[in-house]
């Protein structure tokens, strides 16, 4: 065992002790601790322990996949990190969240990029706000990867919340066409952040709202019909997408040429969430929840992002589709029996962050291993 999987362990024992009792000294301590965590894990030398059987392989939109489990978008957010994934076996990476310029993110009562875990929920809160160095920076990193087979490079790209109309869309037009130049293999339009202040006035995600039809036709039109070389364009919403838009969303996404789509980001269905948290991650919950808001993530979206999943897989099923479109799932998924159920119903790849966590406290660097042995 190295350091980084001695801390991971002594850390989850004793995770529990400080949430449950001292929520706001958690607060301060995690979202601290989760960003060192994770530039340690991000520069870690490991050993390429993990070879994934090749029956996981996938091809999609003519990639390969190692295996059909990779990183979430916002755990290297900077572009950080690949070396350390493709070597525990992940079959992609993904970086970002990147908007068109820097963003600071959020801060309050002293706590920088807000974060808390439950620990006996397997879950947690986070009010970040997108922090990031813009697409400039990112595509960069993404060019400086030494990339490896199997392991393809996903960015995650988003419009500045706080621009407006044109501007906003504009921001996101240029990420992409970037993007295009780099060796980067798929981009993620993450439309779902809810974390941030949108001029629309509406909350991320929710919803179809005019606005976001109109950024999802002016991709359409300036990116997707224009493309100079495969590069698949995902979509991401929230968890809390409402079931009954599903259809309507699909058929948009797939008349205007988008390649796949992600249920999803975080969820702000406190309610809901609460109702099915383990009681003692509660006080904590209930404390981040009141000061800073946020959206949840882990264990408790696994049946929201199902659900999600196999509505939009039901529908695909009865199309007759000319071009690849794929379903891709992210909220809750923490073992093989989650890949399963994913499979099943017709997901073609997963994402985990929270998952992520607690595996790696118990497996280490074998995480993808154990996953898929
Ligand atoms: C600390 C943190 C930061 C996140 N940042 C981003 C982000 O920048 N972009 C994004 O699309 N999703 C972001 N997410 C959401 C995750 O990508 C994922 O959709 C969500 O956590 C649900 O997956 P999980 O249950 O496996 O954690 C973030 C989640 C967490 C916990």
């Amino acid at each position: 065992m190295n350091f980084l999987e001695i801390l991971a362990k002594f850390d989850h024992n004793l995770r529990p002790f400080i949430v449950e009792r001292f929520p706001k000294a958690g607060t301060f301590i995690y979202s601290r601790g989760r960003k060192v965590f994770l530039n340690m894990l991000a520069s870690e030398p490991i050993d390429g322990r993990a070879e994934i059987p090749e029956s996981y392989a996938k091809t999609l939109w003519d990639i390969k996949f190692k295996s059909p489990l990779f990183n979430a978008a916002g755990m290297f957010k900077y572009g950080d990190g690949y070396v350390t994934v493709q070597k525990q076996g992940a079959g992609a990476f993904l970086c970002g969240t990147s908007t068109a310029g820097y963003r600071s993110g959020n801060r309050k009562d002293k706590v920088v990029h807000p974060f808390i875990s439950y620990p006996k929920s397997e879950s947690a809160s986070n009010w970040m706000g997108l922090p990031n160095y813009g697409h400039v920076d990112l595509a960069r990193r993404v060019q400086s990867i030494v990339k490896k087979d199997g392991c393809p490079i996903g960015a995650s790209i988003s419009i500045t919340p706080e621009d407006e109309g044109k501007v906003a869309i504009n921001g996101l037009l240029d990420g992409l066409k970037l993007f295009q130049k780099t060796q980067a293999d798929f981009i993620e339009v993450n439309e779902s952040c809810p974390n941030v202040q949108h001029q629309s006035g509406k909350d991320a995600g929710n919803g179809l709202d005019q606005y976001l039809i109109d950024r999802l036709e002016a991709i359409s039109t300036n990116f997707l019909k224009i493309r100079e070389k495969n590069l698949p364009i995902i979509v991401k919403f929230s968890n809390d997408t409402d079931l009954e838009l599903i259809p309507e969303l699909i058929k948009i996404l797939i008349d205007l040429g988008f390649d796949g789509v992600n249920f999803g980001n975080t969820s702000t269905d406190y309610k809901y969430v609460k109702s099915i948290l383990n009681p003692k991650d509660k006080k904590a919950f209930d404390y981040f929840t009141e000061n800073f808001g946020g959206g949840v993530s882990g264990s408790v979206l696994k049946n929201k992002s199902y659900n999600l999943c196999k509505v939009a897989a039901d529908i695909i099923k009865q199309k007759d589709l000319k071009t690849e479109f794929h379903i891709i799932r992210t909220g809750g998924i923490q073992d093989y029996e989650d890949i399963k159920a994913s499979e099943e119903i017709g997901v073609s790849l997963n994402q985990w962050y929270t998952g992520y966590f607690e595996a790696f406290a118990k497996y280490g660097n074998d995480i993808y291993l154990r996953m898929f042995e």
